[in-house]
């Protein structure tokens, strides 16, 4: 080894971007890992991953594109003077405006914080994948707000001109940031910490849990056969997400089995603390976008709907819940996600995008 070749800029060991090791042993599954691997990230097989690489399957089988959905009815209802109140105007329009933003504050997580994390290729196949899906998501946004005639500085701005969205957002961002920056790297018992955290805040919190308040309010409109083409593009997205949701489940799980020394008590109760603050986020965003409530939707609803999602989440991660047992005040919710049929729910046209297996992840 030169004094050259040491002075070159380090590159983070797992990432794939280091000199090709002439000399090295082909991958063993063994040597496989979801963090700090030491196995060539660069070869996807062996699977060691099974779950993630049926999550990419899965994500491929249910394309979709924003476009091919028709908006017509949505134009004619928006436009017209007497087809919508007030309240469900402004629910509408803050319902946009948090999530035109929300699906890129999520894409510039996994691509610039995440990605260089998950040292496994069966997880980054995924996360390539995820990572198209959030850009449909954004390109949804532009084409509702297009095709609506919606002000576009206002959509997109509310993440940081409404209060309710700014904290949300804000919540957010603040564990990105430490991960977005260069040097950071796991491989401490510190940083491995901080990027559970991440993945916490991302796909258990923002699209597991702040998403599904603006499923609901969205859908609920739908079920009435308002603002139908909006609402089919959300069940997709629905769809997409609770896959990226169970990834994010998946991947913590299986980063606490391999590394049960980062799952201590007092994290435990600090992800339960992360679940509360975030509830109590999305219930002023409730109360914010729907203050007096539209027919089959309120602010208490979501309330209690927040409580079960968030209980719901406690579950999957292994932990106790945060609050008294709650019940579904939306049932009609999972039958939204189960789209393995020939005619959507909202029967605004015939179409059959699964293709695969049975889904009933929510
Ligand atoms: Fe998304
Ligand atoms: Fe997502």
């Amino acid at each position: 080894m030169t004094g050259v070749e040491t002075e070159r800029p380090s590159v983070a060991e797992g990432s794939g971007l280091g000199e090709i090791d002439r000399q090295g042993g082909r991958v063993d599954v063994d040597d496989k890992a979801m963090i700090n691997a030491r196995a060539d990230v660069n070869q996807l097989l062996p699977l060691k991953y099974r779950w993630a690489w049926e999550k990419y399957l899965a994500g491929c089988n249910n394309h979709w594109m924003p476009t091919e959905i028709s908006m017509q009815a949505d134009i004619a209802l928006w436009k017209s003077t007497d087809g919508l109140t007030d309240d469900e105007r402004r629910m509408i329009k803050r319902n946009l405006g948090f999530f035109a933003t929300s699906e890129s504050l999520v894409a510039n997580n996994i691509v610039l914080a995440v990605y260089r994390q998950l040292t496994n290729p069966e997880c980054r196949q995924y996360l390539l994948r995820q990572a198209f899906e959030e850009a449909v998501h954004t390109h949804t946004f532009q084409y509702i707000c297009e095709s609506l005639g919606l002000d576009e500085g206002e959509l997109f701005n509310m993440y940081r001109e409404v209060p309710s969205i700014t904290a949300k957002a804000a919540w957010a961002l603040e564990y990105t940031r430490n991960l977005e920056n260069p040097e950071f790297r796991t491989g401490t018992f510190e940083s491995d910490q901080a990027f559970l955290r991440d993945l916490v805040a991302f796909y258990v919190i923002f699209e597991g849990m702040w998403f599904y308040t603006g499923f609901a309010q969205i859908l609920s409109l739908g079920r009435r056969h308002k603002m139908v083409g909006i609402a089919e593009q959300y069940q997709y997205i629905l769809r997409d997400e609770s896959i990226h949701l169970n990834f994010g489940i998946d991947a913590i799980n299986q980063i606490k089995i391999e590394n049960p020394r980062l799952w201590t008590d007092e994290f435990q109760a600090e992800i339960r603390r992360m679940l509360v603050e975030a509830c109590e986020l999305e219930v002023a965003y409730g109360h914010d976008t729907m203050p007096r409530g539209v027919l089959g939707i309120n602010a208490e609803l979501c309330e209690q709907y927040m409580h079960f999602i968030t209980n719901r989440r406690c579950g999957q991660l292994g932990l106790e819940p945060v609050f008294p047992a709650a019940e579904n005040p939306f049932p009609w919710m999972s039958e939204m996600i189960d789209l393995k049929k020939e005619k959507n729910f909202f029967e605004t046209r015939v179409n059959e995008y699964q293709t695969g297996g049975a889904l009933d992840w929510d």
